[in-house]
């Protein structure tokens, strides 16, 4: 099997089927991508969750052995980043955001998420409504924006970029190269203006740790603020309504948590585990010769460790396809280990939030399409809804 043959034909429409298949054939698949990058696939659970935590691979592209098509499509001004990063230095990172997002700090927000939630549903007037557009695209930018200190009028364009980084498909990078550029002097100016006037957010915090501190270079604060208003963003929007179709869809689970015998939370983990909202496997680069699940992989290659594979898999999960919010799904789809998911709280939390909001104010909500006329992205980098037509 080679991955050009899954990207094409398959993973975009049906991750699902072609990661079965991989599982099925073996551990871990050396694979072709369709940009002619060699790449080794790690499918199954126990190997993803130990390759998520081997410090034998690195984040950083300057281990790559090749160079891949993101390599050219990502400025330089914005690699700096957590994602692109191995100890030391993500260490050092990490630890200048991570005091914003702890669970307590995450669980204080929870009134202002819920005041952001009421004012997007006090929009809706009338039977028939969107609950991406009114809901789940603004909720999380709002809050990650309001988080950061981004100013609201700015919002839009960096959603319109978001996209287009985001929608290509394989191949498609000049118009993702452009929305960087666009982004990237966005952010520059933001920094700008909030070391003029600083004020009381995570962005001017950071300018804080730069300025006067040293803590971090001037590339690394906008590739922070780049990543952090980034993820912050198009995952969780997919998770609210990858989350709400999913009970949608399933009028036994939705009852049960109209009833009380289920809780939101559990619909959050389950969705996570069954349909996240982050589909492509996370890459790495190895820093040695090794050898994973049988398989050699030489210095330098790309490894991709798919998350949702892993949590499909059959080994761990009973008729994985199913979507079950009573199982309680030890799932990855936040990673494991020094990378794992500094957002998982606020995803959660917002996740949570806006579910329940949708089902209190709206005692009968149900789909107004059918499931074959749900349209989703068509993107190898995020699994979700480009709308969610429903009726109160
Ligand atoms: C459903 C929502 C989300 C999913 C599924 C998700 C998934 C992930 C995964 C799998 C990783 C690890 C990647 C790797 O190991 O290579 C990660 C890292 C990260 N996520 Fe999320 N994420 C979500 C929401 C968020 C939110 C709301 C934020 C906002 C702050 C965020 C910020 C980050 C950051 C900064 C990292 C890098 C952490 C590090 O390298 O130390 N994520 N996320």
């Amino acid at each position: 099997m080679t991955m050009s043959e899954v990207f094409n034909d398959v993973l975009l429409a049906d991750p699902h089927s072609g990661y079965a298949k991989m599982r099925e054939a073996g551990r871990v698949h050396q694979a072709t991508t369709p940009d002619g990058e060699p790449v080794w696939v790690v499918a199954r659970y126990e190997d993803v969750r130990k390759a998520l935590a081997d410090n034998r691979l690195s984040l950083n592209k300057v281990n790559a052995r090749t160079r891949g098509n993101y390599q050219s499509s990502m400025p330089p001004e914005l690699d700096a980043h957590l994602l692109n990063m191995d100890a030391p230095d993500h260490t050092r990172l990490r630890r200048l955001v991570s005091k914003a997002f702890t669970p307590r700090r995450i669980e204080a927000l929870r009134d202002r998420v819920h005041s952001l939630t009421k004012d997007l549903l006090d929009t809706v007037h009338g039977p028939q409504f969107d609950i991406m557009a009114t809901l789940a695209n603004p909720l999380p930018m709002n809050v990650i924006c309001e988080l950061l200190g981004i100013p609201s009028g700015s919002r839009g364009d960096f959603r319109d970029w978001t996209n287009l980084l985001i929608s290509p498909t394989p191949g498609a990078v000049e118009s993702s190269r452009s929305a960087m550029r666009s982004m990237h002097k966005f952010l520059v100016a933001v920094i700008n203006d909030k070391r003029r006037c600083p004020t009381d957010d995570l962005l001017s915090a950071m300018i804080e740790s730069r300025d006067e501190h040293e803590h971090l270079s001037e590339s690394e604060l906008v590739a922070m603020a780049f990543l952090i208003l980034f993820a912050g963003y198009e995952n969780s929007t997919h998770l609210i309504g990858n989350a709400t179709v999913g009970l949608l869809l399933h009028p036994e689970h939705l009852a049960a948590v109209r009833e009380g015998r289920t809780s939101v939370r559990a619909v959050v983990e389950e969705t996570l585990r069954w349909n996240s909202p982050f589909p492509l496997g996370v890459r790495r680069f190895a820093l040695e010769d090794l050898v994973i699940g049988g398989v050699e992989i030489p210095a330098g290659g790309r490894v991709w460790v798919s998350l949702i594979s892993a949590n499909h898999d059959e080994r761990l999960f009973e008729s994985p396809r199913d979507f079950d919010p009573s199982r309680t799904p030890a799932h990855l789809a936040f990673g494991r280990g020094i990378h794992y998911c500094l957002g998982a709280p606020l995803a959660r939390l917002e996740a949570e939030v806006a579910i329940t909001s949708l089902l209190d104010r709206w005692p009968h909500l149900q789909l107004s399409v059918s499931v074959e006329q749900l349209e989703w992205w068509q993107s190898f980098h995020k699994r979700g809804l480009l709308a969610l037509p429903v009726t109160a």
